[in-house]
Formats: structure tokens, sequence, C-alpha cells
């Protein structure tokens, strides 16, 4: 049976006070729950990655980083390498988000480089992809998610893939409070299901974690999660209130 997932990406929000906050609530909320084969992660600022990380740490809830760099270590000011990571007790990394591709000029070739480093170092990686509005008007969508896909993460072996999470997450969706409907979640990660077990095989396929993420919300998070190819959600605003966020727990 696939893992369920509910990550909650907090992006550039929450000082280190109320990261430990919000980390604190969420682990009380979560460890009176019987989740049945479903993980709880939280990505947190590189700031608050290692206090967040001690807190949450005997608890269900999992800690992520929002990004990391391919090298090792060196000259790359401002950056974050796996081992940097990884001593803090980091061994999640989301790759590939809308707005590191985006605004930070992430490119496919980098987003391969930074995959093979994460699985190098051992840690798991939450690949997101997805298309923009223009692509989908005209109907380019698949195109885009199936190129994004290839080209980050078509070069790993089999054996790879059980570090590797994806998420879809349409970019016309992510914070404009617009989501794609079940339907178009549904359609979406059934094709990206198809194009892995081409690749690859139907198990390793069935087998593959893939969430939705863009305005998910307690509203609509069950119906989305009701489509049995979207196996729980990446969350961005809901998850930076501790109720919203249980209560899309909840609905998966
Ligand atoms: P959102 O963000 O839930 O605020 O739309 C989702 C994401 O960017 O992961």
């Amino acid at each position: 049976m696939r893992t369920k997932i509910v990550a909650g990406n907090w992006k550039m929000n929450n000082d280190l006070d109320a990261s430990k906050k919000l980390v604190k609530k969420v682990a009380k909320k979560v460890k009176g729950k019987k989740l049945k084969n479903t993980r709880v992660i939280v990505a947190p600022t590189f700031v608050s990655l290692e206090r967040v990380s001690k807190k949450a740490s005997g608890t269900p809830v999992e800690v992520a980083a929002q990004n990391m760099h391919f090298e090792k270590s060196g000259a790359f000011t401002g950056e974050i390498s796996a081992d940097m990571l990884k001593s803090v007790g980091v061994e999640i990394v989301i790759l590939g988000h809308s707005e590191r591709r985006e605004y930070f000029g992430e490119t496919d070739a980098l987003l391969a480089k930074k995959v093979d480093t994460a699985l190098a170092n051992k840690m798991e990686v939450i690949f997101c992809f997805g298309e923009v509005l223009e692509d989908r008007k005209s109907d380019k969508h698949f195109d885009v998610v199936e190129s994004q896909i290839k080209n980050g993460l078509f070069h790993l072996e089999a054996k790879a893939w059980k570090n590797i999470v994806l998420a879809y997450e349409p970019v016309w969706a992510i914070g404009t409070g617009e989501t794609a409907s079940p339907e178009q979640a549904q359609e979406m990660h059934a094709f990206i299901r198809k194009i892995v077990a081409d690749k690859y095989s139907a198990e390793l396929a069935d087998d593959v974690t893939i969430l939705y993420g863009g305005s998910c919300k307690p509203g609509n998070a069950k119906e989305i999660f009701s489509k049995k190819d979207v196996d729980g959600g990446l969350i961005g605003g809901a998850a930076l209130n501790a109720d919203d966020f249980e209560a899309i727990i909840d609905a998966i």
C-alpha cells in the first residue's frame, strides 16, 4: 500500500519562535491520532530547522528542508549542503518547488544534480513540478509535466525511487485560492503514474507517493484526497495554521 503524506511547506514564514510554537502545536495534535499509513512532515526555513527538528524528535512529525545545494561544500555563499542538513537531523528535502524554479532560476538540469546529491546522501526528496496557467490554457500541461519529471528524475535507476516522493503543483493554483478540481488533479496524477510505469514498471509506479499542492485547504482537501491517485498534499498557506493543518491531516 502506498504511503500517504501531508507535508507543510512553511516557505519564508515564521521566525524561530513562531516555528517552535507551530511545530509544538502540530506535534501535539498529531500525537493523539491513529495515523494509518500516513506521514506528517513540516518544512520550516533553514534557520529554524535544527530547533524544529529537535522539537519534533520523538513525535510522529518529520522535518524537511525547503531547498539544498548540490555541492558538498565550498564557495557557494548563502547555500546549504546535504551534510549540513543531516547534521541538524534533517533527511528530507523539497526540491524543484515552482518558486525556486521561477524566482531563483532553478532549471531541470540543476534539479537533477540536486536530486542526485540528496539521494547519494541517503536523503528523501519531495520533487515538485507543475505547469503554469498558459501551459494549461494551451493544452500543454501534460507535456510540461512530463518533461519536468523526465529531465529531473528519469536518469535515476529504479531502486533510487524508493526515496522519491512526487508533488504535482499546478503553478496557477499555488497561493492563489484557486485549486485544481479533484478531477483535474486525478487526471494529472494518473498521467504521472502512467509515464513512470512506462519508464520503469507498473509496480514502481504503483508504489510512488504523488502529492497534490496548490491552495489545498480544510474545505477542499477531503475531495481532492479521495481521488485514487492522489496520495496526500503539499500544503503552503494552510500549513501555517495548526488547526487548518490538522483538518487537512484528518481529511486524509
Ligand atoms: P499553497 O502552497 O497551499 O499556499 O497554495 C502550496 C505550495 O506551494 O506548496
